[in-house]
């Protein structure tokens, strides 16, 4: 038998431009203990460093049952109320890393995203499911509330009123549901055409200049749930940085003179 001697729960793969997140604890379903947490932030981290080489990341779990489970339940067990506070905030500092992402993140959700595994997808750009998935936000079955952000990004997913209703009673729902109500953007029958799918977005991305693409993920997440007013400013900023960069007078020259822009990614 093979004995791991790095049980690192999770680990990035790379083919070209695509980076995957695999978040690889599959006897848990792959539940967020802090040390799970910590390395999702950390391989984020790690891959924003590489700039415009990475134009796409997919977020998946191990195991062929699970996205994520949720929170480790046994790691909130014994916590007072202050550190329940501080793995709460562990949670909100991952969310923060895959928004701050500059290029989009897909989750690619193959089986249970429930409480933080539903949250951790909603912190994602989009979230792509196979027939066989199931999405909640059963933390009041615990006595609990979300707390990586369900109650602040599943109502702007899905509305104030099924966001509720899916928080109030904990109950689950199937992929074609989530995909009706906006959570699920795209479905597929099996993990396999799950992944293609998402790597065939990310290549269609990728054509694009990459700045733009980082400009428009920033106003979209800078502006969500803010007033209209305010949110306009933010995209009249990102709009200005867009002519500060030479990607953009590159795409508009190459309009002009009827040709495929070459984006230089600055
Ligand atoms: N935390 C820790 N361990 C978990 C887990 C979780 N969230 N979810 C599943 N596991 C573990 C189980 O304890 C079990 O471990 P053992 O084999 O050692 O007993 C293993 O994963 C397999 O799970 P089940 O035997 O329960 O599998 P099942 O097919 O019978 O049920 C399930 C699957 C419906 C997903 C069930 O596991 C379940 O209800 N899990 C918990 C879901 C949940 O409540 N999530 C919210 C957590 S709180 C939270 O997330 C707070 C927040 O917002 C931050």
């Amino acid at each position: 038998p093979v004995t791991r001697t790095d049980p690192s729960p999770v680990r990035i793969e790379r083919d070209g431009v695509v980076a995957t997140v695999v978040i690889d604890r599959p006897k848990a379903l792959n539940a967020l203990s802090p040390d799970v947490l910590r390395a999702v932030a950390g391989a984020f981290d790690q891959l924003a460093a590489e700039g415009d080489a990475v134009r796409g990341v997919i977020v998946v779990g191990e195991g062929g049952r699970a996205f994520v489970a949720g929170a480790d339940i046994r790691s909130l067990s014994e916590l007072t109320p202050e550190e329940g506070a501080e793995a709460a905030r562990l949670g909100h500092r991952v969310a923060a890393a895959i928004e701050a992402f500059p290029a989009p993140v897909i989750a690619c959700v193959d089986g249970f995203a429930l409480g933080g595994g539903l949250e951790l997808a909603l912190a994602c750009d989009l979230i792509y499911a196979t027939d066989a998935s199931a999405f909640g936000q059963p933390e009041v079955r615990l006595g609990l509330i979300p707390g990586f952000g369900g109650t602040v990004r599943l109502p702007r997913a899905v509305g104030l009123p099924l966001a509720k209703e899916l928080i109030y009673t904990g109950r689950r729902i199937d992929a074609a549901e989530a995909e009706r109500a906006g959570l699920v953007a795209r479905r597929f029958a099996d993990r396999e055409a799950l992944l293609a799918g998402a790597r065939a977005t990310i290549a269609e991305v990728a054509e694009n200049a990459w700045t733009a693409v980082a400009l428009a993920k920033r106003v979209l997440v800078q502006a969500a749930g803010t007033p209209t007013a305010t949110a306009s400013e933010l995209e009249v900023a990102g709009f200005e940085d867009a002519f500060r960069t030479e990607d953009m007078h590159e795409g508009v020259a190459a309009f002009l003179e009827k040709r495929d822009p070459r984006f230089a990614g600055r």
